[in-house]
């Protein structure tokens, strides 16, 4: 069999660039970091990033390579390779495995962007209300009802986004490749514009309704750093799983895509340059977007007691709609394709790994993987798009994007730091390498990450950072003191149109 490699040195950088930039960037790290008090968020994170996030880029990558100088590309070997205990191989499977439970919801609002750019170029939310807009959203993901006439139209994108991975994985590095050099690119030229646009709001949106909207009161709620939260264990739980999920670390797609390293190239470096790209797209591009855009017209108040998840999509077309029918379509066009961009290039690196299991352990056809691959999310995915309102996508979000992710890590870097031999292992990491890496990094990774995932991982286990929606229908529960009432005990509200989403750290809750 003929050996694949990545094709160029910009090719693979772009690709495990476009691996870590993803829906997380945009989605996930402004409602984590509004969720955890704004500033008080940021310590902890740029923390997490320089003890655990480059650690493990540097081991992932490492190990990677590592296998791929054996010619093989998936955990389960990989991890087989470096000691001689069976029970690597089983514990490998967990990088195969995490990626199929995440990429199961993942595509699933990868394909909401797809049909967002959709409905913005024909001009869905032209004049819409913004109860409009949520509801719009809303009757989306309840499928069975019709959004523009058209039943499941959630499933056909879901369908279609999942067609689209499986052909590109079926080209393999080079269509992933192309994928990551069109598509990155063009995201930040994208985010770029939007951030522009989120910057130079300023106090102009302003309204009779929402007098205080101010869009730099957003970026100062996001970037002055509070100190008094440092104690709490909940914010350091939030910043160290944001820093993994935007990483892609401990789910066994940095492996695989360093598997196809050439032997003597510099991994060093190159992990760096992919793990900063990540970093600024996240905390620059990141944190322009969405939270200043709502903060210029609905005031940060109401952005912090709506933050949340369905703020991109039940928000921002009601916001873009402000700047014109021209402008506000193609703001649209450059949102949510954004997002599809950075979700696709993310997507793909899920498909890796299982397609390269299959080529590994059966000598499968690449094209035989990538189906295969599109058939299990499929089956697996289904659950999440037909029971989105009952809960199921944060259960996979939190047992698939959360917990396992760090058991995974931490189990691989004992195995690389003392099992394999942190000598070994960074003599592994530097051979070919272009930089020269600060000597501390090997004490951090021998003592300081471990026993950090090990807190981590703990932590996980004794608050599990699970919040759970309520939806309330009827319309007393609409009622103000009610909803006050609610408010003060810790619940979130977020407005769907003529229902309420309430969220808490509460595990139950009954509305009688
Ligand atoms: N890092 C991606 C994001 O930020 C998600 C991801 C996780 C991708 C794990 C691949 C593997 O959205
Ligand atoms: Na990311």
């Amino acid at each position: 069999m003929k050996i694949e490699s990545w094709g160029t040195r910009l090719g693979l950088i772009l690709a495990m660039a476009g691996n870590a930039v993803g829906l997380g960037n945009f989605l996930r790290f402004p409602v984590q970091a509004v969720q955890n008090g704004g500033g008080a968020f940021i310590i902890p994170y740029l923390v997490s990033f320089l003890l655990m996030g480059i650690p493990l880029l540097w081991v992932e990558w490492s190990v990677g390579r590592f296998g791929g100088k054996k010619g093989i590309h998936s955990t389960p070997f990989i991890l087989d390779a470096m000691d001689r205990r069976r029970i690597w191989k089983y514990i490998g499977v967990f990088g195969i495995f995490t990626n199929v439970a995440v990429a199961s919801y993942y595509c699933y609002i990868e394909s909401w962007t797809l049909s967002y750019v959709f409905h913005s170029i024909i001009g869905t939310f032209r004049g819409m209300s913004q109860a409009e807009v949520a509801q719009f959203f809303v009757d989306y993901t309840e499928i069975d009802k019709t959004t523009l006439g058209i039943p499941y139209e959630a499933v056909l994108f879901y369908i279609l986004c999942l067609g689209l991975n499986t052909w590109i994985l079926s080209r393999g590095l080079a269509g992933i490749e192309k994928v990551a050099v069109v598509g990155v690119p063009l995201l930040l030229i994208f985010g770029a514009f939007l951030a522009f646009q989120g910057l130079t709001i300023g106090t102009s949106g302003a309204t009779a309704e929402h007098p205080d909207a101010n869009s730099w009161e957003g970026i100062n709620f996001l970037w002055t750093p509070q100190f008094d939260s440092l104690l709490n264990p909940k914010v350091w739980l939030a910043a160290a799983g944001q820093i993994f999920f935007t990483l892609s670390v401990g789910m066994g797609t940095i492996q695989c895509y360093a598997s196809y390293v050439r032997a003597k190239e510099d991994i060093a470096l190159n992990a760096t340059s992919a793990g900063f790209t990540n970093e600024f797209v996240e905390v620059v591009l990141g944190s322009l977007i969405v939270i200043p855009i709502a903060a210029g017209y609905l005031g940060i108040d109401w952005v912090r007691e709506n933050a949340g998840f369905g703020m991109a999509f039940q928000t921002m077309p009601y916001l873009f709609d402000k700047w014109g029918a021209l402008l506000g379509a193609l703001s649209g066009v450059f949102w949510f394709g954004l997002l599809f961009f950075a979700g696709i290039t993310s997507s793909l690196a899920m498909g890796t790994p299982w397609v390269g299991f299959m080529q590994d352990e059966f000598r499968w056809t690449r094209e035989k993987g990538a189906l295969s691959f599109g058939l299990i999310i499929l089956a697996f995915g289904l659950p999440t798009v037909l029971f989105f309102h009952q809960g199921v996508f944060d259960e996979y979000d939190y047992w698939g994007g959360t917990v396992s992710l760090v058991i995974f890590a931490l189990i691989e870097i004992v195995l690389f730091a003392w099992i394999f031999g942190i000598d070994k292992g960074w003599a592994e990491l530097t051979e070919g390498s272009d930089i020269k890496l600060p000597i501390i990094y090997k004490y951090i990774i021998k003592y300081v990450t471990p026993i950090l995932l090990f807190f981590v991982f703990l932590g996980s286990f004794i608050a599990p950072p699970v919040e759970k929606l309520i939806v309330l229908k009827s319309p007393q529960s609409q009622n103000k003191d009610f909803l006050d009432l609610l408010l003060e005990n810790g619940f979130e509200v977020i407005n769907t149109g003529n229902k309420t989403t309430l969220k808490s750290d509460a595990q139950t809750f009954s509305k009688n």
